[in-house]
């Protein structure tokens, strides 16, 4: 058994309450113009900020701390549309049978279908695989301990950092992904969970209107109701109200229907409010 060894913690920062909110907001500013996007430019992107995105990802806690992913970056023409064709099979499948009709009505708002010309035209793709074991120091496998979860939270640092570095991406996840074992010489022993398409957005992209004609909003976390026991989180920010203003809901944007003080954090219950995310809060 291996002893523990502890040192000081010596990388936290600390920050004035006023600076965490501002630090916490600025972050939230930032993320909140993440975007899914589905038609790229065939521009090169530098290859050290692919390197960092990964190493930041590398940086994500995992189950026992073992670390169980694997991260293959693809630029090779020839390699690329090898995956688009393998992918396209799978795609194409599941839009014509495999999928339930359920599941195709929930993706009809996103207006995807069985062509992935993005996989070809994106200048980098980056495998993402999940090691189910590992070899351990003295070469003998391991068994590695929540896996899916420990490679979802890297890979959402690795998206939050391309975003950061001014990236876009997509979250591609053509069902079964075997085939990329093959393509990218992987081992059985693990699972291609996401194929993240990334680079930049071609100069006319658009994408689909969160909340539009079917689809769902993004939903506030807060202002939902608390369970027994749970910390209330029925607490909800409205913006700044310069010169006594009508506040705006935070998630939504719609205007409050009552005043509130400058104060930024109030309690939902006590404003009634014009917006569906508070009213239910
Ligand atoms: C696990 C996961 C799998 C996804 N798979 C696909 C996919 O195969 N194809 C696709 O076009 N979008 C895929 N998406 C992207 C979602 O459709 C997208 O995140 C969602 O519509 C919200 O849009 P937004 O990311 O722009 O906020 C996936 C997202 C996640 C988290």
């Amino acid at each position: 058994m291996t002893s523990l060894v502890l040192e000081p913690l010596s990388t936290y920062r600390s920050y004035p309450p006023d600076e965490m909110v501002a630090r916490a907001r600025a972050f939230y500013e930032d993320i909140k113009r993440r975007r899914t996007v589905r038609d790229f430019s065939d521009r090169p992107v530098p290859r050290e900020v692919i390197e960092y995105a990964l190493l930041a990802a590398g940086t994500a806690p995992s189950g026992a701390n073992l670390q169980p992913w694997h991260f293959t970056v693809i630029t090779d023409q020839n390699i690329k549309r090898r995956i688009r064709e393998e992918a396209e099979v799978e795609e194409r499948e599941f839009y014509n049978g495999r999928a339930p009709q359920e599941w195709l009505d929930a993706l009809a708002p996103l207006g995807t279908d069985e062509r992935k010309p993005f996989v070809e035209t994106a200048p980098v793709l980056i495998a993402i695989f999940g090691q189910r074991s590992s070899e351990g120091p003295d070469g003998r496998r391991v068994k590695n301990y929540y896996v899916p979860e420990s490679v979802g939270i890297a890979t959402g640092f690795l998206i939050a950092s391309l975003h950061a570095a001014g990236l876009v991406t997509l979250t591609h996840t053509p069902n079964p992904m075997g085939f990329l074992n093959q393509i990218c010489h992987r081992p059985e022993s693990e699972k291609p969970y996401i194929l993240l398409v990334v680079g930049y957005p071609a100069e006319d992209c658009t994408v689909p209107v969160h909340g539009g004609s079917r689809g769902r909003s993004r939903r506030s976390p807060l202002g939902s109701k608390a369970a027994p026991g749970a910390v209330s989180a029925t607490w909800v920010k409205v913006s700044h109200t310069p010169c006594g203003a009508r506040p705006r809901c935070w998630a939504c944007h719609e205007v409050a229907l009552a005043t509130v003080p400058l104060v930024c954090w109030v309690p939902a219950e006590t404003l009634r409010l014009c917006c569906p995310h508070l009213r239910s809060g």
